[in-house]
């Protein structure tokens, strides 16, 4: 059976990796400035993610969520100190598009209204209510368009005013810095501004963390930077540094009810521990700290490169604009220099998203490699 052709796929087949390096069955190693799209937060193989996991397999793997789940909790107790949100409740799922698909159908539950606000160039996953809140209108199948959405402009506060006004808008979805469409943000008085309205017109406020969450802005997450209160944080991505694990965090406002939420695999005994242990490291390795040193640092190495014409995003979620086509230059990346980099749907964005262990060495090699491609 061949496999249903919907990537297109550079040829490399990677066999292992290790921190910032990943190896093709050739033995070539590349400096993974990709992250495997945002993913790998505390670096590939790493030794107590790879010990936790292993030993926890070789325990209890899995089973179902009708049973005690004493590592749910210990995450669930490990993310309330880590990002300070105190008043929120965890609910664990298998990826970004069904955490954003529980948020949606929570807020509906919540405040019983079926509309939703997105914005232009948003992407929120390929599930049902997720995709239609995702501005591309290429993933949209008929069957999912029935969805109530309307997109607004990123920053217009005055269109959102008037569509909450309405009153049956149940969530506005946002992503504090837009990833796949290209690391575009607002200013504080609109996010402030969407927080306020969403308490205002009693709709959710829900801030997608799945791919700036986990500290890859260099906050916990990246809507802290703001003065907002989400009722709903969606997570994922470097939640698991590669085991398939996502979740949301639900203000207390919002009550649970047996049956409201459920999933057979998610928050499972293998996904926790890989996710706690993304923790542990986190903290043990001040990783935070480092995504805002070398996040300077590579900010500063970018004025050296002309044809730079823009930095975009925060910490380690970085896009660097030119005023050409980027595909050709990623590419050269890859098969020249041995090094992997992101696309957007902005064309002329190169995106930057290494895991969070990434060092000035690895900056520099870099740099070094983008000059001689950009001179050739
Ligand atoms: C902001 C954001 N939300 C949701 C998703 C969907 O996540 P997943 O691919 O795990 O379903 C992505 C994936 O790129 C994302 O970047």
């Amino acid at each position: 059976m061949s496999l249903f052709n919907v990537y297109p796929l550079f040829d490399i087949t990677p066999v292992k990796a290790k921190d910032v390096y990943v190896f093709d069955d050739n033995n070539t190693k590349y400096l993974d400035l990709y992250g495997g799209h945002a993913v790998i937060s505390i670096g590939h193989s790493h030794p107590k993610y790879v010990a936790a996991i292993s030993e926890q397999v070789s325990k209890l793997g899995f089973y179902s969520n009708s049973i005690q789940n004493p590592l749910q909790k210990a995450l669930a107790e490990k993310l309330v100190s880590f990002s300070g949100c105190t008043d929120y409740e965890l609910f664990l799922c298998n990826s970004g598009a069904e955490a954003n698909e529980n948020a949606l159908k929570l807020a509906s539950f919540h405040n019983q209204k079926k509309k939703v606000i997105a914005f232009k160039n948003g992407f929120h996953g390929r599930t049902s209510a997720a995709v239609a809140a995702t501005d591309n209108a290429k993933i949209i199948a008929p069957i999912n368009a029935q969805q109530e959405v309307e997109i607004l402009e990123l920053g217009d506060l005055v269109a959102l005013e008037k569509a909450l006004a309405k009153n049956d808008v149940c969530a506005v979805i946002i992503e504090c810095i837009q990833g796949v469409g290209g690391l575009d943000e607002s200013n504080t008085a609109f996010y402030e501004g969407v927080d306020l309205l969403c308490k205002k017109y009693n709709t959710c406020f829900i801030a997608d963390e799945v791919q700036s969450g986990f500290g890859r802005t260099g906050d916990f997450f990246a809507f802290q930077k703001y003065n907002v209160t989400p009722d709903i944080i969606s997570i994922a991505k470097g939640m698991g540094n590669g085991f398939p694990i996502g979740g949301i965090l639900i203000h207390k406002n919002i009550k649970a009810s047996y049956g409201l939420l459920g999933t057979t695999f998610g928050g499972n005994h293998l996904a926790s521990v890989a996710s706690s242990t993304v923790l542990e490291v986190i903290e043990e390795e001040n990783l935070m700290q480092n995504v805002k040193e070398i996040s300077a640092y590579f900010l500063e190495k970018a004025k050296e490169i002309s044809e730079i014409k823009n930095i975009k995003g925060r910490g380690l979620m970085l896009g660097l604009e030119f005023d050409f086509p980027i595909a050709e230059l990623r590419k050269k990346l890859i098969f020249n220099q041995q090094i992997f980099t992101g696309s957007a749907k902005n064309p002329n964005l190169l995106r930057i998203l290494p895991p969070l262990t990434i060092k000035k060495e690895h900056v520099n090699a870099f740099f070094n490699a983008l000059k001689i491609e950009l001179s050739c």
